[in-house]
């Protein structure tokens, strides 16, 4: 019998540990086949009575050795179990040596000691150090640790943990060694170490204090030249982190290890941060715009971490968005000081809404810091990443900026060595305001989107202008009951000359933005000293909350907001909902043809408008992304709804296309080598001018395309132009996708936008294609690059076939997903996510997914990862209080 119910690791059952760890020894003889691991505990006991069970976790391992004060240990003093060892009887005091073999290259899963091309590497979050060696294997215990790695000397010339390097030597039979030291205590999740023949790329910073520290990049030896970016963007982050945030790097070194196996973008290891190669090796000719600003992001945010998670961490693994909700709000914050203007803020919402808001509403909804969880990988969701973020944003809108950054000063100083939770965070928030945040706790342990109402009334004999707000979070699984949240809403008021309005909100002194603080559930607030009846509200500015606004808004005043909101989120929100509105309509079988005439005027004059930045104007031609607009409907079909996009992208911009090919920049101006905001803003626009011609049908489109893929000198014009073309029967794409193959065959990293395309691609034929990339010479099972770039984009893109009525495409889905996960449980884990959605699929076509979610539930042998996300879908969903 499978076990459908697997055990719950609980939040009320968490203990303090006994016993500390003072330090570790560690020594490796590296071998891909057969590594020796010995490790040198000396333990304390803290708390607990005499005698109180010392718990060492372990997974896989093979034991060669355990030793406690020099002697082993009684039969009766170990216990062995499913999570590792239990030690009895200990003396207060205890040195315990262990020994562990492992065989790195059978490590399919990459969690532990892995092999990643001709590299030995480790990833230990959040629970591989346990397969490396037994340890207490909990954030909560740091400790020192002191690393000897020793290698064949031919094989492995570079040897790296973290910390200083210490010694280094020449060891008989061509084998060499290096000692690393860590001066920092920490906790077990930060380890690592890479053993490999890797060229080093290196540059020097000098912090604001003229501490001198060494910045190296580790590359594959033909990667070298692709390192510049990487380098220059840490110097960045390391300068931003000085300047904004006042955070100073604390070793002599800075290490970045680039592998092309690794499970997700990055790890920020203390002082060796092991990186998808994806997101390190960039030049002009291989990696977009966006894969440059992403690099940037990545490099920018494992930094951060130097300080949100390794000098602060987390007491548990509940309190993940303490480190990494408070680390993507930082590298938010330096992208969009330092590249894309507005816009990043656009594009950050954007992901939340498509990725975060589904999560929130679906059966694998659960609050910024959960309280319970079967399997800890399943937790590094969009939830504690990305709406824990927005959570850090709001504390900040809610105690001003000052506050806010002495209450971080405070954090960093009060907590650094320690392992803390959100509590802390949040009350060390309060103390420096004097605020009150006792309700805003709630955002960290209630899950759901809050859904907000906003009516408003002016009385223009009073000037007033009076807003009611209700707000209500729908139940979710686990949490039938809500209860009201504190919500800032930002807002301002346009005239009709399309000016901000001044104002006063109650008895504050005039005006032009303000701060709604909603904290119950109807509240009423009023606007005077106004000179007229606004003509537009502009609501959530720069999307202050993560809520769901109904500010039952109609066409013309979203129309002004489109012409005149100099806030460029809500902006660009305005737009968004008129094309919703213009999308469901068709997807209820009715066009609404004047809306459509509306957004067609309004996007004549944006195109007219030479105020609007390419970059912004790009954002706003948009159309809202088909995973966004499947939110808006309780249960649709998939393939109906992009049908409808399409015909409404025809119907608004078919008649404007003129106008639109004469905004589009020029490829040659366009294409100057340069990455700064403004180049990589009309790329932007040139790109989706292009794709938005090609799928109008437009005359000459396709050649143009064509055209651009050849004289295109950088990547992101070549993909732009490949792009445009994927979902046309045309055989220039056919060319130009042959032609892109041939040029990119051994650069692993480029041949995965081929394979992106070709599997997303909604040209005929979407089966015989994936079975053809299943066995192309360049796809590799184990790497998680690869299988992501296929299978993410047949399910993210590929609607006609992933969705085919007779419940093929989940069929492909599920095998694909059950052979991953006998290689790789998390990725296998995160891949299947899309399945989950299944009750809002039209009934026929949930019922298919349904099937293929029961049928791997059944299989034997299913890794827990995988497990626990079926039994979750599966799992019955939580009763609507009300029908809507
Ligand atoms: N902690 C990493 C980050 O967000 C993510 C990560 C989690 C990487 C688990 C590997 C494994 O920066
Ligand atoms: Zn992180």
């Amino acid at each position: 019998m499978k076990d459908a119910a697997p055990q719950m690791i609980l939040l009320s059952d968490y203990e303090a540990p006994d016993w500390r760890v003072e330090a570790v020894d560690l020594s490796f003889d590296l071998d891909p086949e057969a590594t020796r691991v010995t490790s040198r505990l000396r333990v304390r006991r803290v708390a607990g009575s005499p005698g109180v069970p010392l718990r060492l976790h372990g997974r896989e391992l093979e034991r060669l050795r355990l030793e406690v004060d020099g002697a082993a240990p009684a039969a009766d003093a170990v216990t062995e179990d499913a999570e590792g060892l239990l030690l009895q009887g200990l003396p207060d005091s205890a040195e315990i040596v262990i020994e562990t073999r492992l065989r790195p290259a059978a490590n399919t899963a990459l969690e532990g000691l892995y092999v990643s091309g001709g590299s030995l590497c480790t990833q230990c979050e959040p629970e591989g150090f346990r397969r490396i060696t037994y340890f207490p294997d909990r954030p909560d215990v740091l400790t020192r640790y002191r690393v000897r790695l020793e290698a064949d000397a031919g094989r492995y010339p570079v040897l790296l943990a973290n910390g200083n390097r210490m010694e280094a030597g020449e060891l008989p039979e061509g084998r060499h060694y290096a000692v690393w030291d860590d001066p920092f205590p920490k906790p077990s999740y930060l380890f690592a170490l890479v053993a490999g023949d890797l060229a080093c790329e290196s540059d020097r910073f000098v912090t604001r204090s003229g501490r001198e520290v060494a910045l190296e990049v580790y590359v594959e030896y033909h990667n070298r030249e692709r390192c510049a970016h990487a380098l220059a963007s840490l110097a960045r982050a390391m300068r931003y982190d000085e300047e904004a945030f006042g955070r100073e790097y604390d070793l002599d070194v800075y290490m970045i290890v680039a592998v092309d196996d690794f499970n997700m973008g990055a790890m920020e290891n203390k002082g060796l941060n092991l990186f998808n190669a994806k997101y390190v090796l960039a030049s002009p000719d291989t990696a977009t715009d966006s894969d440059y600003v992403h690099i940037e992001s990545v490099i920018a945010h494992e930094y951060f971490h130097n300080w949100s998670g390794n000098r602060v961490t987390c007491r548990d693994w509940f309190q993940l968005s303490l480190k990494e909700g408070l680390t993507v709000f930082r590298d938010q914050e330096f992208t969009t000081d330092n590249t894309l203007f507005g816009v990043k803020r656009i594009d950050d919402v954007q992901r939340l809404r498509a990725f975060q808001f589904p999560e929130d509403a679906g059966p694998l909804a659960h609050p910024v810091r959960p309280d319970r969880y079967a399997e800890i990988n399943n937790f590094y969701t969009m939830t504690v990443y990305e709406k824990g973020a927005e959570l850090i944003r709001m504390l900040g809108t809610l105690i001003g900026r000052d506050a806010f950054r002495q209450g971080l000063d405070a954090y960093f100083e009060r907590f650094d060595g320690q392992a803390v939770t959100t509590d802390d965070f949040v009350e060390v928030m309060a103390e420096v305001s004097g605020r009150d945040l006792g309700l805003f706790r709630r955002w960290y342990t209630q899950a759901g989107t809050p859904r907000v109402t906003a009516r408003t009334g002016f009385d223009a004999a009073a000037r007033t202008l009076r807003i009611d707000l209700q707000q209500r979070t729908p139940p979710t699984v686990g949490q039938q009951d809500k209860a009201p949240l504190h919500i800032p809403l930002r807002i301002a008021l346009l005239g009709r000359d399309g000016r901000r309005m001044s104002g006063r909100l109650g008895a504050a002194s005039a005006a032009d933005e303000w701060v709604l603080e909603v904290t119950a559930a109807s509240q009423s607030f009023q606007l005077s000293d106004l000179a007229e009846a606004p003509a537009a509200i502009s609501w959530l500015r720069a999307f202050s909350a993560p809520v769901l606004l109904d500010a039952g808004q109609g066409t013309a005043e979203l129309a002004h907001l489109v012409a005149f909101d100099d806030d460029a989120f809500a902006r660009w929100d305005a737009a968004q909902s008129l094309l919703r509105r213009a999308v469901t309509a068709r997807v209820a079988g009715q066009a609404d043809t004047a809306l459509e005439a509306i957004l067609t005027d309004a996007m004549a004059t944006l195109l007219d408008d030479a105020g609007v930045e390419p970059v912004l104007l790009a954002a706003l031609l948009e159309l809202p992304a088909h995973r966004e607009l499947l939110e808006w409907f309780e249960q649709v079909d998939p393939i109906a709804v992009h049908a409808a996009r399409t015909q409404t992208e025809r119907a608004v911009f078919g008649p404007i296309a003129e106008a639109l090919q004469r905004c589009q920049p020029e490829v040659a101006s366009t294409d100057n080598g340069e990455f700064t905001a403004a180049a990589m803003g009309r790329r932007r626009l040139l790109n989706q001018i292009l794709a938005m011609r090609v799928a109008l049908e437009a005359e000459g489109a396709a050649a143009a395309a064509a055209r651009q893929y050849h004289q295109a000198r950088s990547q992101t014009l070549r993909m732009g132009a490949l792009a445009a073309l994927n979902d046309a029967e045309h055989p220039l794409r056919e060319e130009l996708m042959e032609d892109f193959e041939r040029r990119y065959r051994d650069d692993p990293l480029v041949l995965d936008k081929w394979f992106a395309l070709q599997a997303g691609s909604q040209i005929p034929g979407g089966f015989e294609r994936l079975d053809r990339l299943l066995h192309h010479p360049g796809f590799r099972w184990p790497n998680p690059n690869r299988v992501r770039a296929v299978l993410g984009p047949f399910m993210a893109a590929n609607h006609r076939h992933f969705h085919q009525e007779d419940g093929e495409g989940y069929r492909r889905v599920g095998a694909f997903i059950e052979r991953l996960d006998g290689l790789n449980p998390q990725t296998a884990a995160r891949l299947v996510q899309p399945l989950t959605r299944w009750r809002r699929l039209d009934p026929q076509r949930g019922e298919r997914m349904r099937e293929e979610l029961e049928r791997l539930a059944g299989l034997e042998g299913l890794s827990r990862d995988l497990n626990d996300m079926v039994q979750r879908a599966l799992a019955p969903e939580p009763e609507s209080h009300s029908a809507g």
